[in-house]
């Protein structure tokens, strides 16, 4: 039987810690600081602090209520709001946030006004597309639209940025950098000013750093993946020196039995909508996880154990044991990749359990009954 409770996440914040402090070293040699980003945990109040301990002065999120957390909570740190805000939380925008990634004039201009309701000035950064196709604005709209930012009072423009790898998959190559830097180059020299920020993209801006011999204007990247996970989402590597495991999630067994590979009557759609096929493989050892879709991305899920996955419902994974036998109590443990990450830490019903010790490891066959 097991003492803990699950679903459960450990935290190695020790783990997170090494990889903050050894990312903002090897960025900072080249002159760039780094925005830690906490989406990727909900901003989670222990991993922000140890961030903060890291040295890392800057936070950022794209949920303003996640902002609001971590502001209240005392932590000693700026907080930039990761998404343009909407135009129904620019009073809590001005509110909590230092300052927020814009790209929509008319919220800009809400927030101008806004700010000057609160009697503050506030910051923003415009992005701009560089080709991934998300958030930003073209490149060639943005002397109107920097014409029009600069005239609003209470508003600071305090940099540009650009994202990459998060929605198109496109890489920031040593060109696309160095386009980049031109752009900002000609607005800083139309404009005749001097941004403070330039804010050259996320994790995937990791290949870019190690091989470029010119950073150009960027100084600033704003990294949450290869900080929680120790990897390159570009490339899926782990970047030399970090813990990837900094994350480990525990499932209790609930139900354990041999059953058919097979489902038997007629076949409709599962709950979820989708049509399903199976192997017959005969009478397997089938163990049912309580834990399900609600809570975790499912195909972000690893098994740290030779068991499979052969599904999920809202509230079960299914597995299939092959030659482990197990029976309710038993615990699964599963390393995670980003997006199940995020699920988990945003799932009020996984219980988070934080480890203090590099040396602390996940181990699944500690747990689990063989
Ligand atoms: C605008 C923006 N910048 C930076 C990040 C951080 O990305 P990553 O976790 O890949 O470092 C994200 C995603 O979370 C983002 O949306």
């Amino acid at each position: 039987m097991t003492s803990n409770i699950t679903p459960r996440i450990e935290i190695n914040l020790q783990k997170i810690r090494h990889n903050a402090k050894v990312l903002k070293k090897l960025y900072g040699e080249k002159g760039i600081q780094i925005t830690g980003v906490v989406k990727g945990v909900s901003a989670n109040l222990e991993v922000a602090r140890t961030l903060v301990e890291a040295g890392i002065t800057s936070l950022a999120d794209s949920k303003i209520a996640n902002i609001k957390k971590m502001k209240t909570s005392g932590l000693k740190a700026k907080f930039m709001l990761l998404r343009t805000p909407a135009l129904s939380e620019v009073k809590q925008v001005v509110e909590f946030a230092d300052i927020s990634m814009n790209t929509e004039l008319e919220i800009i201009q809400a927030l101008s006004a806004e700010a000057i309701r609160q009697n503050k000035i506030h910051s923003i950064i415009i992005m701009v597309e560089m080709g991934d196709l998300r958030e930003g604005i073209l490149k060639e709209d943005a002397p109107s639209f920097i014409r029009e930012v600069l005239k609003l009072p209470g508003i600071q423009l305090a940099g540009i940025g650009t994202n990459f790898a998060c929605f198109g998959g496109v890489i920031p190559t040593e060109k696309k950098m160095q386009e980049f830097s031109d752009f900002v180059s000609e607005i800083q020299q139309e404009f005749h000013i001097k941004l403070p920020i330039v804010s050259g993209g996320n994790s995937a801006n990791y290949t870019w750093l190690m091989k470029t011999n010119d950073i150009g204007l960027v100084n600033n990247i704003r990294i949450g993946e290869s900080i929680l996970l120790g990897r390159d989402p570009a490339s899926g590597k782990i970047i030399p020196g970090l813990y990837p495991d900094a994350f480990c999630f525990f499932a209790e067994i609930i139900e354990s039995k041999l059953k058919p590979s097979v489902s038997s009557g007629i076949r409709g759609r599962n709950a979820f909508g989708e049509s399903v096929s199976f192997e017959d493989r005969g009478l397997i050892r089938r163990a049912i996880a309580g834990v399900g879709r609600q809570d975790v991305w499912v195909p972000g899920l690893t098994p740290l154990l030779p068991v499979e996955i052969l599904g999920a419902s809202s509230d079960h994974i299914i597995l299939n044991t092959k030659h482990i036998p197990m029976k309710p109590g038993d615990e699964v443990a599963f390393s995670l990749n980003y997006g199940a990450l995020l699920s988990i830490m945003t799932s009020p019903y996984a219980h988070k359990k934080y480890l203090h010790q590099s040396s602390e490891k996940c181990d699944s066959l500690k747990k689990t009954s063989a």
